[in-house]
């Protein structure tokens, strides 16, 4: 068990969460309602339903979506204990929305972003929690026993004379307040995926390494030749950047994207690149599902008339970088995608931040088979299917809106981000600026706990992709809305 890196590398999960329990500013009792409070806040979503798989799923009743649990019994003598580790779900699961724009995080749709989940938060909170529980270990055995009445002596024990000590060891030199990775996973909706996986790699010199990336939907991904939002990863032996039409979306390039997203899991969820390979069918079989899969359909009103305008001026002004649509305009699907690479002025720090020292990293054990990483000093064009579900907007998430977006209202400097509600006549963010924050509607309680996002901060620029729209008069502009909607 690894305490360095919370998020990477699996937590003792009946620790973290009585210690979460027992350290809640807010107070409380210790029980399992309190523990699905105290972890929602964090954007971890605990729905009763989970919508867009074409199969029903039963979410756990136990843990958190995306939260994988399992009984592991290292060391020698053995110890007994239960792992958690954050799946794929954690990040790739969004809350579905009303008409009106409002979450509800009783249901997940599948392969929606969670632009709720705050890691850094989370993080800090697991860490302070347990160094200040683990002085009192009978209270907080008498909690893990209240929590999950079915521990066994043995894991009882394990932690007792195991894992307690080991934890206060290990997080006595974390500074308070802080977490013990070396870097900052930045704020709702954000990760740090390149700073993890320098951290695996060994690689990691800068602490300040800012290169935070915005949770994507997932629909039509197969549509890519690179993945990532700088292209760094590609399947070997095939251009590296070239159109894709639907006609050409064979089976063999579905699996050599795969191939390559069995590496995900070295930053996410701490595996050894060796680990990570025998993933491969695994994410074969997810992939394989993507491509059946459709986002969330936007469930406000749509101006049908402007749409159509909207529609002309995509194929005019947007087409060729962001792939061509067609179908009803309020439901149109993606047909042929360019894979336009370049730079469009958005801020920097995440494509500088995949250096070549992880090239050797990305290709060990066998993956320089499958695997061609390298950096590539661009940005990939978005793809934009799903994009209404998905703000804020940009790679690091530094855009609460499309009309923000689009330069139709200043942008923001700084909002608040988390637990949000949707505007959906701005798509984004609901809320108004106030001395300089954007704030959440009066009498809208978020559902999970929201952080500034300030645009001034390094890796978190809100410039860029202006040339790409300044040209277009405003009405334009607002027809475009109404035709992003649909995608
Ligand atoms: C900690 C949050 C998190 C977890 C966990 C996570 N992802 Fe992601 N995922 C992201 C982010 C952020 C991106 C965008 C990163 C980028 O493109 O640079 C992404 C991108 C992707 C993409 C699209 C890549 C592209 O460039 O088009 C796929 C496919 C994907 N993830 C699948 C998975 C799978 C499968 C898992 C589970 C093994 C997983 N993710 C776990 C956050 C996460
Ligand atoms: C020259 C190529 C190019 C053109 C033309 C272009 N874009 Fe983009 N667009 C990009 C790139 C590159 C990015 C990624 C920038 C980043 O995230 O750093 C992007 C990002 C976006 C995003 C953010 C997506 C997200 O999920 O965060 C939106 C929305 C978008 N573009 C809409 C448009 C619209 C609408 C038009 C037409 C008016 C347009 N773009 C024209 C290249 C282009």
């Amino acid at each position: 068990m690894n305490f360095q890196a919370l998020n990477t590398v699996a937590v003792p999960w009946k620790l973290v969460a009585a210690a979460l329990v027992l350290d809640d500013p807010q107070g409380g009792d210790v029980s399992q309602t309190h523990l699905k409070t105290r972890l929602q806040k964090f954007g971890f979503l605990w729905p009763e339903r989970i919508e867009g798989a074409d199969m029903p799923i039963m979410p756990s009743r136990d843990h958190p979506l995306g939260i994988s649990v399992g009984a592991v019994t290292p060391g020698l003598p053995p110890v007994k204990v239960t792992v958690a580790n954050l799946g794929c779900a954690s990040c790739h699961a969004g809350p579905v929305y009303a008409a009106d724009g409002s979450p509800d995080p009783t249901s997940a749709w599948l392969g929606s972003p969670n632009s709720s989940l705050d890691l850094e938060a989370y993080t800090r909170a697991v860490t302070t929690a347990l160094k200040r529980q683990s002085g009192n270990t009978p209270r907080l055995l008498e909690a893990v026993r209240t929590l999950f009445p079915d521990t066994d002596a043995w894991e009882m024990a394990s932690l007792r004379w195991a894992v307690i000590p080991l934890s206060r060891r290990r997080l006595a030199e974390v500074p308070e307040g802080l977490s013990p990775l070396p870097f900052s996973n930045g704020s709702p909706g954000l990760t740090n995926g390149i700073a993890a996986l320098k951290l695996q790699g060994h690689v990691l010199s800068d602490a300040q390494e800012a290169g935070f990336t915005s949770i994507p939907d997932l629909a039509d991904r197969s549509f890519r030749s690179t993945l990532l939002y700088d292209g760094a990863y590609a399947p070997q032996g095939r251009p590296r950047w070239r159109p894709i039409a639907r006609e050409e979306l064979t089976v063999a390039h579905r699996d050599s994207l795969a191939a390559i997203t069995s590496f995900f899991t070295v930053p996410s969820m701490g595996q050894s690149p060796r680990g990570a390979h025998r993933q491969i069918p695994a994410a074969q079989r997810a992939f394989a599902w993507l491509e059946t899969r459709r986002p969330q359909s936007f469930p406000g009103p749509i101006d049908r008339a402007a749409a159509a305008r909207g529609a002309v001026v995509y194929d005019r002004a947007c087409a060729s970088c962001h792939g061509v649509y067609s179908g009803p305009v309020e439901r149109p699907r993606l047909e042929r995608f360019p894979n336009w690479h370049g730079l469009v002025g958005s801020d920097p720090r995440r494509t500088a931040a995949f250096t070549a020292d992880l090239i050797r990293y990305a290709g060990s054990d066998g993956y320089d088979q499958i695997l061609d990483a390298r950096p590539t000093g661009e940005y990939a064009a978005t793809l934009l299917s799903g994009l209404w579900a998905t703000a804020p907007y940009m790679h690091n998430g530094s855009v609460p809106t499309l009309a923000q977006f689009l330069l139709l209202e200043p942008r923001s400097e700084r909002f608040l981000v988390g637990g949000h509600r949707l505007d959906f006549k701005a798509v984004g963010i609901a809320g108004q600026d106030r001395s300089g924050v954007r704030v959440y509607p009066d009498g809208y309680t978020p559902w999970s706990q929201p952080a500034v996002y300030d645009t001034r901060m390094p890796g978190r620029s809100n410039r860029g992709h202006e040339a790409e729209v300044s040209d277009l008069t405003l009405a334009e502009r607002r027809d475009l809305i109404e035709y992003l909607k649909g995608l």
